[in-house]
């Protein structure tokens, strides 16, 4: 052993040494120290908050740095000089592609868009006002029944058609959900266009024979991609390789991935920063605001990250992205509001002695207002991108001899053994 630790099990007096592997111990190294006839020791974390559930090689955060890198490039770099799907390309195989690996890829990608009649018919069958996350996720699972094939998850190549199909599919079944949502016809996915504007047009396009979104725009939806790709175990990762542990086939396991997203705690804090600067209304109600934040009163909403304590990186790079959208679509009046108040916050000593610095969301949501999507939106804008991310999560699992089956211990709280009482004596 290298490195070790001794632990003294002060019940018995016994000394253990640990391996210590990449800064941590094996859990179930625990299980050794025992008292005589008890289980042996275990650990207890809820939320996994200080346990590895695996050795990952996809995603790089350094939370007190601000650090984010995707397979050893910092995000900064990505978002100034790649395409989504260039990332997306790295996420899944480790290295950035060649020209011919692109062309390839972006090829096989463009010309797997299209999803059965039959999905559409689907998608048509929820009411007018259905969630349109809650479409997607549904959507993602019934592709499962379209290829049954996608079992054979020890098969390489099967795998990366799967991989291939998902990432493809995505935008045709957030378009879809959108425009029935809207009550607006589907519109099929322009080959000729590339991943983003495609999918602009799929949202936006009415009569016009060709839908040509602004350069501008297109090119502010790829760095919101690029920034949402993955961001390492995070829970719907985490939802993603739980039910991929299983051996079910991805597409089960992605629509896992999006119902984690879903929850308000994961996908919903950029809704609840409009909601917030709504709120304010003008910056002279700011001192006040942030008075009632200080007070414990609320929470300065895209403000503070369990992992960043260093301004989030993406936050950065979406500010600018800020200004290259509203200079197509006019500015927001709420920008000035968020700008204001993050000044602020950055010289206010309750924020910088607790590290609170702008996460993600703090002005990812203008973005998407901007670009005229209603708030249900977002999260499908978030999980769009996030399946690149998901997908390079689980193949890292399947093909991990390590892994097993996620299944948690308990700590059984509950009655032991008690006698059965028939219903007419309770
Ligand atoms: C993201 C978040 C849940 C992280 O929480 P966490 O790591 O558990 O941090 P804690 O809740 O322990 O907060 C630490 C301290 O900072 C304060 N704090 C954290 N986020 C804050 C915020 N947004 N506004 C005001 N105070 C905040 C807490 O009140 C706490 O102060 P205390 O030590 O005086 O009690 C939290 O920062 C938050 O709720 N942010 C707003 C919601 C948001 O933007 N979520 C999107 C995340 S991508």
């Amino acid at each position: 052993m290298t490195e070790s630790l001794t632990v003294r099990d002060n019940r018995t007096g016994k000394d253990y040494e640990l391996e210590i592997t990449d800064g941590t111990i094996r859990a179930a190294d625990l299980k050794q120290i025992a008292v005589d006839g008890q289980p042996g020791l275990a650990t207890y974390d809820p939320g996994f908050v200080n346990t590895s559930s695996c050795r990952s090689a996809i995603t790089y955060i350094d939370g007190e740095a601000g650090i984010l890198e995707y397979r050893g490039y910092p995000i900064e770099q990505l978002a100034e000089s790649s395409t989504y799907l260039e990332v997306a390309y790295l996420l899944l195989n480790g290295e950035l592609p060649t020209t011919d690996q692109l062309a390839e890829w972006t090829h096989e990608v463009t010309y797997h868009t299209f999803v059965h009649e039959n999905l559409k018919q689907f998608i048509q069958g929820f009411r007018y006002d259905a969630h349109p996350m809650a479409m997607l996720m549904a959507g993602v699972s019934a592709l499962s029944t379209f290829y049954p094939e996608a079992v054979q998850i020890d098969d390489a190549e099967n795998r990366q058609l799967q991989i291939t199909r998902m990432i493809a599919k995505m935008p045709t079944l957030g378009a879809f959900a959108f425009r029935h949502q809207q009550g607006k016809p589907y519109i099929y996915p322009d080959n000729g266009l590339s991943y983003t504007a495609n999918f602009l047009a799929m949202l936006f396009k009415m009569s016009e024979p060709e839908y040509k979104a602004d350069p501008r725009l297109v090119q502010a939806l790829e760095v919101l991609f690029i920034l949402h790709a993955d961001h390492e175990q995070n829970a719907s990762a985490n939802a993603v390789r739980a039910v991929g542990s299983t051996e079910v086939d991805p597409y089960s396991a992605v629509a896992a991935g999006i119902a984690a997203l879903y929850g308000p705690l994961h996908g919903g804090a950029n809704e609840a920063v409009l909601r917030m600067l709504r709120r304010i209304g003008s910056t002279d109600n700011i001192p006040g605001f942030i008075e009632g934040v200080k007070a414990g009163k609320e929470r300065l909403m895209g403000f503070g990250h369990r992992v960043y304590k260093n301004y989030d990186p993406r936050a950065k790079i979406i500010k600018k992205a800020c200004d290259d959208v509203f200079e197509v679509t006019g500015v927001n009046p709420l920008l000035k509001i968020a700008r204001e108040l993050e000044k602020i916050a950055l010289e206010d000593e309750y924020f910088v002695s607790r590290k609170l610095y702008p996460n993600v969301d703090f002005y990812s949501g203008l973005i998407y207002e901007a670009l005229q999507f209603p708030p249900e939106m977002f999260t499908v804008l978030f999980a769009i991108p996030r399946t690149s991310g998901w997908l390079a999560q689980w193949s890292e699992l399947i093909t991990d001899p390590e892994q097993k089956i996620a299944r948690p211990k308990q700590i059984y709280t509950g009655h032991r053994t008690r006698e059965f009482v028939p219903i007419g004596q309770r």
